[in-house]
Protein backbone atom coordinates (compact mmCIF):
# COMPACT_ATOMS: atom_id res chain seq x y z
CA UNK A 1 0.00 0.00 0.00
CA UNK A 2 0.73 3.62 -0.87
CA UNK A 3 2.45 4.94 2.70
CA UNK A 4 3.65 8.64 3.10
CA UNK A 5 4.90 10.11 -1.01
CA UNK A 6 6.83 12.57 -1.56
CA UNK A 7 8.75 14.09 -4.41
CA UNK A 8 12.59 14.64 -4.45
CA UNK A 9 14.66 16.99 -6.73
CA UNK A 10 16.90 14.59 -8.70
CA UNK A 11 19.81 17.34 -7.72
CA UNK A 12 18.80 16.58 -4.20
CA UNK A 13 19.39 13.21 -3.81
CA UNK A 14 22.43 11.32 -2.42
CA UNK A 15 24.72 9.36 -4.59
CA UNK A 16 23.41 6.10 -3.25
CA UNK A 17 19.98 7.48 -3.55
CA UNK A 18 20.92 8.36 -7.86
CA UNK A 19 21.88 4.79 -8.18
CA UNK A 20 18.21 3.78 -6.74
CA UNK A 21 16.47 5.64 -9.20
CA UNK A 22 19.18 3.81 -12.37
CA UNK A 23 18.16 0.38 -10.79
CA UNK A 24 14.14 1.19 -11.50
CA UNK A 25 12.59 -1.24 -13.46
CA UNK A 26 9.43 -1.01 -15.61
CA UNK A 27 8.89 -4.01 -18.40
CA UNK A 28 10.20 -3.72 -22.21
CA UNK A 29 6.50 -2.76 -23.18
CA UNK A 30 6.31 0.06 -20.39
CA UNK A 31 9.49 1.32 -21.42
CA UNK A 32 8.22 2.03 -24.74
CA UNK A 33 5.82 4.29 -23.11
CA UNK A 34 8.16 5.62 -20.78
CA UNK A 35 11.86 5.38 -22.10
CA UNK A 36 15.10 4.15 -20.76
CA UNK A 37 15.52 5.25 -17.14
CA UNK A 38 19.15 6.02 -18.65
CA UNK A 39 17.85 8.64 -20.95
CA UNK A 40 15.35 10.55 -18.46
CA UNK A 41 18.50 10.96 -15.88
CA UNK A 42 20.70 11.98 -18.41
CA UNK A 43 18.47 14.90 -19.36
CA UNK A 44 18.56 15.70 -15.67
CA UNK A 45 22.38 15.56 -15.47
CA UNK A 46 23.46 17.52 -18.74
CA UNK A 47 20.53 20.25 -17.94
CA UNK A 48 22.23 23.65 -18.29
CA UNK A 49 19.57 25.55 -18.50
CA UNK A 50 17.38 25.45 -14.94
CA UNK A 51 14.65 23.71 -17.35
CA UNK A 52 14.62 20.48 -16.77
CA UNK A 53 13.93 18.77 -12.99
CA UNK A 54 14.15 15.39 -11.90
CA UNK A 55 11.99 14.22 -9.39
CA UNK A 56 12.14 11.13 -7.61
CA UNK A 57 8.69 9.55 -5.97
CA UNK A 58 9.75 8.18 -2.87
CA UNK A 59 7.13 5.87 -0.71
CA UNK A 60 8.32 6.09 2.96
CA UNK A 61 12.57 6.42 2.80
CA UNK A 62 12.27 4.09 -0.14
CA UNK A 63 12.69 5.61 -3.79
CA UNK A 64 9.43 3.83 -5.45
CA UNK A 65 9.28 5.87 -9.34
CA UNK A 66 10.93 8.88 -10.95
CA UNK A 67 10.07 11.57 -13.65
CA UNK A 68 11.44 14.51 -15.38
CA UNK A 69 9.72 17.67 -15.75
CA UNK A 70 10.42 20.41 -18.88
CA UNK A 71 9.29 24.10 -19.48
CA UNK A 72 10.33 26.28 -22.04
CA UNK A 73 13.07 25.64 -24.61
CA UNK A 74 13.51 22.16 -22.73
CA UNK A 75 9.84 21.24 -23.79
CA UNK A 76 8.20 19.76 -26.63
CA UNK A 77 6.72 22.79 -29.24
CA UNK A 78 3.60 21.46 -28.10
CA UNK A 79 3.98 22.53 -25.08
CA UNK A 80 2.16 25.57 -24.36
CA UNK A 81 3.72 28.51 -23.32
CA UNK A 82 3.65 28.78 -19.78
CA UNK A 83 3.47 24.90 -18.82
CA UNK A 84 5.46 22.53 -18.07
CA UNK A 85 5.60 18.78 -19.35
CA UNK A 86 5.75 15.80 -17.75
CA UNK A 87 8.08 13.12 -18.94
CA UNK A 88 9.29 9.77 -18.09
CA UNK A 89 7.21 8.61 -15.04
CA UNK A 90 8.13 5.29 -14.16
CA UNK A 91 7.15 3.54 -11.08
CA UNK A 92 9.27 0.27 -10.18
CA UNK A 93 7.64 -2.91 -11.31
CA UNK A 94 7.20 -4.12 -7.77
CA UNK A 95 5.26 -1.41 -6.51
CA UNK A 96 3.21 -0.61 -9.44
CA UNK A 97 -1.15 -0.97 -8.73
CA UNK A 98 -0.70 0.59 -5.12
CA UNK A 99 -1.93 3.66 -6.45
CA UNK A 100 1.41 5.47 -5.67
CA UNK A 101 1.43 6.69 -9.17
CA UNK A 102 -1.91 8.27 -8.97
CA UNK A 103 -0.67 9.93 -5.33
CA UNK A 104 2.73 11.13 -6.84
CA UNK A 105 1.00 12.87 -9.51
CA UNK A 106 -1.68 14.89 -7.15
CA UNK A 107 1.34 15.62 -5.18
CA UNK A 108 2.80 17.13 -8.10
CA UNK A 109 0.99 20.16 -9.01
CA UNK A 110 1.83 21.73 -5.50
CA UNK A 111 5.74 20.42 -5.71
CA UNK A 112 6.04 21.89 -9.23
CA UNK A 113 4.54 25.25 -7.96
CA UNK A 114 7.41 25.26 -5.31
CA UNK A 115 10.07 25.16 -7.83
CA UNK A 116 8.73 27.31 -10.65
CA UNK A 117 6.49 29.43 -9.31
CA UNK A 118 4.73 30.58 -12.21
CA UNK A 119 3.96 27.61 -14.41
CA UNK A 120 0.14 27.98 -15.42
CA UNK A 121 -0.36 24.34 -16.67
CA UNK A 122 1.12 20.50 -16.24
CA UNK A 123 0.85 18.78 -20.03
CA UNK A 124 2.06 15.53 -21.26
CA UNK A 125 1.44 13.35 -23.98
CA UNK A 126 0.67 9.47 -23.11
CA UNK A 127 -0.02 6.56 -25.84
CA UNK A 128 -3.61 5.61 -26.50
CA UNK A 129 -2.86 1.91 -25.11
CA UNK A 130 -1.52 3.15 -22.23
CA UNK A 131 -4.33 2.35 -20.24
CA UNK A 132 -2.38 2.62 -16.48
CA UNK A 133 -1.25 5.86 -17.32
CA UNK A 134 -3.81 7.70 -18.76
CA UNK A 135 -5.95 6.52 -15.96
CA UNK A 136 -3.77 7.35 -13.37
CA UNK A 137 -3.33 11.05 -14.72
CA UNK A 138 -7.18 11.17 -15.15
CA UNK A 139 -7.54 10.15 -11.62
CA UNK A 140 -5.12 12.34 -10.70
CA UNK A 141 -6.62 15.50 -12.48
CA UNK A 142 -5.50 15.75 -16.17
CA UNK A 143 -7.85 16.15 -18.66
CA UNK A 144 -7.47 14.98 -22.42
CA UNK A 145 -7.78 17.52 -24.27
CA UNK A 146 -9.42 15.78 -27.33
CA UNK A 147 -6.58 15.08 -30.04
CA UNK A 148 -4.61 12.48 -30.85
CA UNK A 149 -1.27 11.98 -32.71
CA UNK A 150 0.58 9.52 -34.93
CA UNK A 151 3.34 8.78 -32.18
CA UNK A 152 6.38 6.70 -32.82
CA UNK A 153 4.27 3.37 -31.74
CA UNK A 154 0.79 4.15 -32.17
CA UNK A 155 -1.26 7.09 -31.16
CA UNK A 156 -0.70 9.41 -28.59
CA UNK A 157 -3.04 11.64 -26.40
CA UNK A 158 -2.55 14.63 -24.70
CA UNK A 159 -3.60 15.66 -21.26
CA UNK A 160 -3.26 18.87 -19.39
CA UNK A 161 -3.81 20.31 -15.27
CA UNK A 162 -4.13 23.43 -14.67
CA UNK A 163 -2.66 25.21 -11.75
C1 LIG B 1 1.54 4.51 -15.26
C2 LIG B 1 2.13 4.25 -13.88
C3 LIG B 1 3.08 5.36 -13.51
C4 LIG B 1 0.95 4.22 -12.89
O1 LIG B 1 1.47 4.06 -11.58
P1 LIG B 1 0.83 2.99 -10.56
O2 LIG B 1 1.32 3.33 -9.20
O3 LIG B 1 1.08 1.62 -11.05
O4 LIG B 1 -0.74 3.33 -10.73
P2 LIG B 1 -1.88 3.27 -9.63
O5 LIG B 1 -1.68 2.13 -8.71
O6 LIG B 1 -1.99 4.64 -9.03
O7 LIG B 1 -3.15 2.95 -10.55
C5 LIG B 1 -3.74 3.91 -11.37
C6 LIG B 1 -4.92 3.34 -12.12
O8 LIG B 1 -4.48 2.60 -13.27
C7 LIG B 1 -5.13 1.35 -13.30
N1 LIG B 1 -4.28 0.37 -13.97
C8 LIG B 1 -3.12 -0.13 -13.55
N2 LIG B 1 -2.65 -1.00 -14.46
C9 LIG B 1 -3.57 -1.06 -15.45
C10 LIG B 1 -3.68 -1.76 -16.69
N3 LIG B 1 -2.72 -2.59 -17.07
N4 LIG B 1 -4.77 -1.57 -17.45
C11 LIG B 1 -5.73 -0.72 -17.07
N5 LIG B 1 -5.70 0.00 -15.91
C12 LIG B 1 -4.62 -0.18 -15.13
C13 LIG B 1 -5.35 1.03 -11.85
O9 LIG B 1 -6.35 0.05 -11.72
C14 LIG B 1 -5.75 2.38 -11.30
O10 LIG B 1 -7.09 2.68 -11.58
P3 LIG B 1 -8.27 2.34 -10.52
O11 LIG B 1 -7.85 2.93 -9.22
O12 LIG B 1 -9.46 2.97 -11.12
O13 LIG B 1 -8.34 0.86 -10.44
C15 LIG B 1 2.86 2.87 -13.80
O14 LIG B 1 1.97 1.86 -14.17
C16 LIG B 1 4.10 2.80 -14.68
O15 LIG B 1 5.19 3.10 -14.25
N6 LIG B 1 3.91 2.35 -15.94
C17 LIG B 1 5.04 2.20 -16.87
C18 LIG B 1 5.58 3.49 -17.41
C19 LIG B 1 4.50 4.38 -17.98
O16 LIG B 1 3.60 3.95 -18.69
N7 LIG B 1 4.62 5.69 -17.68
C20 LIG B 1 3.71 6.73 -18.18
C21 LIG B 1 4.22 7.28 -19.46
S1 LIG B 1 3.12 8.50 -20.12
Amino acid sequence: MARVIRIVRWDELSPAQKIDVENLKISDQQIEFAGPIHRAVEACTSDLTGDIRGAAIFNGDTIVGFLVLKRRNAAPSWVSTGAAVISALRIDLRFQGLGIGTAALRRLPEWLLAQWADTKSIMLSVDEANEAGRRSYAKAGWVDLGTRDKGRIGWVRYMKRDL
